[in-house]
C-alpha cells in the first residue's frame, strides 16, 4: 500500500515537472525550431517574374479569398508588328494559406490585341526557399469568322522565376 502511494507520487511529479517544461520558453523555441524544419517554405504568388520567353509578370497580394491581380509585359506576340503594351492580369490561387506549393488560375486581357490568354499552375518552392511557377497557357485569338475557329486557340508552357 505505502509502495503505491509512493509510485503515484512519483508519476504526479512527473506529470508536474513535463508541464513546468512545456511552460519553459526554452521548450517552446526547440518545439519552434523542430516544426519549422518539418515545414516546408511558402511559395507567395506575390511579386516580380520572368519567364522564359523574357515575358515579366507582377503580381500583387493575395487577399483573404485567394484573388490577386497584376499586370503583365509579354516578350513577344502573335499579332504581326503589335506594339506591344503593359496589359491586366487577374487571378485566383486555391486555398489560401493552407497550402506551402499552391495551384493557381489568372486571366490576362491583352491591352493591345483582341487576344485573352488563362495561365493554370502551381507554384514550388525548392529546400533554398527558391520559387518556381510552373504554368500552362492556352492563348484565344479573336478570330473574324465562325468558320475560323479552328486556327483560334495555342496552347504552351511557360516556367516563371522570382526576380523581385
Ligand atoms: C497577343 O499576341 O495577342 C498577346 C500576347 C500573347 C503573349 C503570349 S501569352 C503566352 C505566351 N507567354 C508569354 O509570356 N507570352 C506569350
Amino acid at each position: 500500500m505505502a509502495q503505491r502511494t509512493v509510485s503515484l507520487g512519483g508519476m504526479a511529479g512527473l506529470a508536474l515537472l513535463g508541464a513546468l517544461l512545456s511552460l519553459s520558453p526554452a521548450y517552446s523555441l526547440a518545439l519552434d525550431v523542430q516544426r519549422k524544419s518539418q515545414t516546408p517554405a511558402k511559395c507567395n504568388l506575390a511579386g516580380t517574374w520572368v519567364n522564359d520567353l523574357g515575358s515579366k509578370m507582377v503580381i500583387g497580394t493575395t487577399n483573404e479569398d485567394g484573388q490577386f491581380s497584376g499586370s503583365y509585359l509579354t516578350a513577344v506576340s502573335a499579332v504581326t508588328d503589335a506594339t506591344i503594351q503593359e496589359s491586366p492580369l487577374h487571378g485566383r490561387q486555391h486555398h489560401t494559406n493552407r497550402r506551402a506549393q499552391p495551384t493557381f488560375g489568372l486571366t490576362v486581357s491583352w491591352s493591345f490585341s483582341d487576344s485573352t490568354t488563362v495561365f493554370v499552375g502551381q507554384c514550388f518552392v525548392d529546400e533554398k526557399g527558391e520559387e518556381t511557377l510552373e504554368t500552362t497557357w492556352l492563348l484565344r485569338e479573336e478570330v473574324a469568322t465562325h468558320a475560323d475557329d479552328w486556327k483560334a486557340n495555342r496552347v504552351g508552357k511557360n516556367v516563371f522565376v522570382r526576380v523581385k
